[in-house]
């Protein structure tokens, strides 16, 4: 393979070759295609940004940046600030070094040449005395970002305070998306600013009141500061949030649109997109049930109605995910309900809980759903447990990470309608548990950009799965590795405590699963 950190490889070439090379490939060569020619072919655009992208990798940005000094001190007084040929002492007809068709024509080798000896009879100097080698192709490395930008962004800056004042802009919009609703008037936004690193941390945050029009303005922020920035407000009682954006020295300026909306506490508009359900045996004969649903709103108004979630009547031990808002849940005799608003769009909410039931060798599960359903997913690890439904048939063996997990599904299903299910044998020690070593549970990061990532997707499997898995503290036991790890453990030992302080657990499961920990706790603190 050619080295394309090399040099001497992008200042013999053209950019209109390279261009050539990965618009048509390398005949009796492996280097495909990426032009029409291609089955998925790159866009012309792309492939330059392709084309100006290698010459980064052989070029540092200091270097560029040492030649823009030069090319100011010695070149611009006859080509120009601008590098159009406008300077002053310009002598005659000048080229131009902005125009990218004359340009991507010429190698930086030819270009050097130029510099070097000059073209004397025609205005041209010669540069080979007053500049060093390293001078004059550091220039022409510049010259080539007249007509087309590849220094990298100058990197951005950790720990660095956005708010201390700089270049940087975002500008925005709120707007209704009910529809005939009016712009709110006098509202308040908050620019939020966070870093992300193994825990996103919030840095601060700036307050200001939107203009009749609705628009709103944040100025004075360092664009060299690592940071995203999330705009929110307050309507009716709802919190909203726009897409995260970041600045760069490059870009320092962004736009974001608000969308608020009226509400309603009407659920005809609410639907769950998916339901996955996972089956996982703590122990012999214990089941442990988590639910994820990826709820939709298909109308244009927030329901603020609360959604009910009936359980099954044996079921124990309800939890919630960690990090969930304070009085989001109310448990009532069917089961729970969770106030958190539902804005409108697909998946805009998220819901994972879980809770226990007693296994005897064989149990039967029924649930209901008081909403439409678009799909319903169980999913239950190779244990050797039968499942027997009329509603689910036949599985589907899904790999993942060294295992297998079969999936039955089922859907649409009616507000109302029941599945219901048999599950039948004794299950035996998940391999998955005892294969830690070679599966991985998505870290905090990850599972951030997971759940974020979940906003407005229609949720698979495999990625439902893993979410079950980097929540699930029985599971995270035996995978984490990082160093959470003994947080987490201690986590999960005062969870149990908890539990059983509440009532949840009989003394003897207790015991068994605080024991375990214990053990799996000291042995983590001699590992290192
Ligand atoms: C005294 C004015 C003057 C100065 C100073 C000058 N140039 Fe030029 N340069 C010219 C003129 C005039 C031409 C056009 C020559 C021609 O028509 O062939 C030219 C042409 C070039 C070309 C050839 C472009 C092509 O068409 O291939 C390059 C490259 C170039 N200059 C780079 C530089 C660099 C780099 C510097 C500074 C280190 C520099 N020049 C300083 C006047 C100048």
């Amino acid at each position: 393979m050619p080295d394309l950190t090399d040099p001497a490889l992008a200042r013999a070439t053209t950019p209109a070759r390279w261009f050539e090379t990965i618009t048509n490939g390398r005949q009796g060569t492996a280097m495909p295609p990426f032009g029409p020619a291609s089955s998925n072919p790159l866009s012309e655009q792309e492939r330059w940004d392709l084309v100006f992208y290698l010459y980064t990798l052989s070029t540092p940005s200091d270097q560029i940046e040492t030649g823009r000094r030069i090319y100011q001190g010695r070149c611009a007084a006859c080509h120009g600030d601008d590098g159009t040929g406008s300077g002053p002492a310009a002598p005659g007809p000048m080229p131009d070094f902005t125009d990218l068709a004359m340009m991507a024509q010429k190698s930086q080798q030819e270009l050097f040449e130029t510099v070097t000896q000059g073209r004397p009879a025609k205005g041209m100097p010669s540069f080979a005395d007053e500049l060093d080698e390293e001078a004059r192709w550091q220039v022409v490395d510049y010259l080539r970002t007249f007509s087309y930008d590849y220094t990298p962004p100058a990197l951005a800056v950790p720990g660095k305070d956005p708010f201390a004042g700089g270049p940087g802009v975002i500008t925005g919009q709120v707007v209704n998306g009910t529809t005939g609703a009016v712009l709110p008037q006098g509202i308040t936004v908050t620019l939020i600013a966070f870093e992300a690193g193994p825990q996103v941390k919030m840095v601060g945050t700036l307050s200001t009141t939107v203009q009749s029009d609705g628009s709103f303005r944040f100025a004075d922020l360092d664009p060299e500061a690592q940071v995203a920035y999330v705009v929110t407000t307050e309507y009716r009682g709802v919190n909203y949030g726009s897409d995260a954006i970041q600045l760069s020295v490059s870009k320092p300026e962004g736009e974001v649109t608000l969308t608020v909306y009226e509400t309603t506490d009407q659920a005809d508009a609410i639907r769950f997109d998916r339901v996955h359900i996972f089956a996982d045996f703590p122990a012999s004969d214990r089941l442990r049930i988590g639910e994820l649903y990826i709820v939709s709103n298909a109308g244009d108004r927030t329901y603020v109605g609360s959604l009910q979630i009936p359980l099954p009547d044996e079921a124990t031990n309800l939890r919630f995910e960690r990090g969930t808002m304070a009085g989001r849940f109310t448990e009532t005799d069917e089961g729970f309900i969770d106030t958190a608003p539902v804005l409108p769009g697909e998946g805009t909410t998220e819901l994972l809980f879980s809770y226990a039931l007693a296994y005897r060798d064989g149990l039967v599960i029924t649930r209901r759903f008081l909403y439409p359903v678009n799909s319903l997913n169980l999913l239950v690890p190779d244990v050797g447990i039968t499942v027997e439904s009329e509603q689910l048939g036949e599985p589907t063996p899904v790999p993942m990470q060294g295992e297998v997990v079969y999936n039955y599904s089922t859907g649409p299903l009616t507000p109302g309608q029941e599945v219901s299910w048999k599950m039948k044998g004794k299950p035996r020690p998940s391999t998955a548990t005892a294969a830690g070593e070679t599966s991985r549970r998505p870290g905090p990061t990850e599972r951030q950009a997971l759940g974020l990532g979940l906003i407005g997707l229609a949720l698979g499997v495999v990625a439902a799965y893993l979410i079950w898995q980097g929540w699930s503290p029985r599971r995270a036991l035996v995978r984490v590795r990082v160093a959470s790890d003994r947080q987490a453990l201690l986590e999960a030992i005062a969870d149990l405590d908890d539990a059983y302080e509440a009532g949840e657990l009989d003394e003897a499961t207790y015991r068994r699963e605080r024991s375990e920990l214990v053990e799996e706790l000291i042995e983590r603190m001699q590992a290192r």
